[in-house]
This record gives C-alpha cells, structure tokens and sequence, in this order.
C-alpha cells in the first residue's frame, strides 16, 4: 500500500534519479519539454510554471516517494489528462502503478468531476498500455509522429476512460 499526497521540491531529486537514460527520458516524458541530462530543477520548474496541474506523488510508509503522476483538467472541466507516470524502477511490478493511476481517476471523476479521462503512450511502452487497459481506458486513436526521440518520430497511442466506464464494477 502507498500514500498519496502533493509534490514537495524536495521529492524532484529522487523523481529525477528514476529516469536513467535519454529514451526512458523520451518515453515518459514525451513532449514536455525536459532534455537528458535531466535535472531536478526541470521537474520543479514545470510543476511551477503551471497552476492548473494537479501532481500526485506516492510514498512509502516513510515518506519516500515511489510513484510521480500529474493531472491536467481542461479549461472547461470536462476532461482531464494524465501525463508523467512513473514508478520508481525498485518499486515496479507491485501494483504502485495501478495504485497512482486509480488515484489519479479519484481525483479526476469524484473531486474534478471531468467527463474522460485521457492519456498519451508510445507504442513501444507495452507494459504502461497493459496497465490502462487493465484499468479500463480504451485505444482511441493514433497521432501520427508526435515525438522525435534519438532520430526517430514516434506517433502517440490515445487512450481514455469515461466516468461512467469507471463507474461499471470491474474485477
Ligand atoms: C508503466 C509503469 C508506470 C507501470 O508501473 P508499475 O508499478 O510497474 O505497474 P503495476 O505494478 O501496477 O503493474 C505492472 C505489472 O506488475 C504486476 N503486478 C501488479 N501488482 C502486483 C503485485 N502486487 N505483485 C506482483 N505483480 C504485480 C501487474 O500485473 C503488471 O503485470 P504486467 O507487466 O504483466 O502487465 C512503470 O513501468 C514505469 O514507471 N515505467 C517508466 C515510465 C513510463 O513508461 N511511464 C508511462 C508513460 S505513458
């Protein structure tokens, strides 16, 4: 079980160590806007630099963080999408991910009150594409070569949930 509370500046230097490398940098991050080396000060920066972001951080019993998300409503609150997942490489495979991402739906549905919720993922991420679809989000669409990485354009996997979706009992 982790706890979930809001972004401290402090939390950035353990964020930023989980990101290892330009294309693990370029999968999470997609067009954000953050260059390899990345740095603490870029994630702070961001989360500062916009108001309207929700950012979810989870901890362990101690504190530590363990999972990173933010969620961004519309202008209108009728949708909201999330972006930055990340679970630190040492907590992967034990259900942390699941647990920010429903968090992150709690938030967005029961306090936000949006209508969907939307993402973007790469189609090379197939471990992040399993974690949405096994929390009910469906494939939309593709946007043809989004994102250029190491040489490369990679196009950007839609994927989103409604409320009433989320409400359905699901196993
Ligand atoms: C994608 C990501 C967020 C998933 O986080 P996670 O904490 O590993 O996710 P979960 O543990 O909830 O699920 C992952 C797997 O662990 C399994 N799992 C979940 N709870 C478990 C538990 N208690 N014990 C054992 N395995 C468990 C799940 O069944 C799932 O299996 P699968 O790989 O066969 O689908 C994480 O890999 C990550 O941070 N990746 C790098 C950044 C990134 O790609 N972000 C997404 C950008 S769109």
């Amino acid at each position: 079980m982790i706890a979930f509370r809001g972004f401290e500046p402090g939390d950035a230097a353990v964020i930023a160590s989980w990101v290892d490398g330009p294309h693990a940098l370029a999968t999470w991050s997609g067009n954000s806007g953050f260059t390899w080396p990345f740095t603490p000060d870029q994630l702070v920066d961001a989360h500062a630099a916009d108001p309207a972001r929700h950012v979810i951080v989870g901890t362990e019993a101690d504190g530590t963080p363990v999972a990173h998300l933010i969620v961004l409503p519309d202008r209108r609150g009728w949708s909201a999408r999330i972006g930055l997942v990340l679970v630190a490489p040492s907590g992967q495979g034990r259900g942390h991910g699941a647990a920010i991402i429903r968090a992150a739906l709690r938030l967005a549905f029961e306090e936000l009150q949006v209508h969907r919720v939307d993402l973007g993922v790469y189609p090379h991420n197939a471990g992040a594409i399993r974690l949405y679809e096994r929390l009910g989000f469906r494939r939309e669409g593709v946007l043809r070569e989004t994102t250029l990485a190491g040489g490369q354009w990679w196009s950007t996997i839609n994927m989103s949930l409604l409320d009433a979706e989320w409400r359905e009992p699901r196993d």
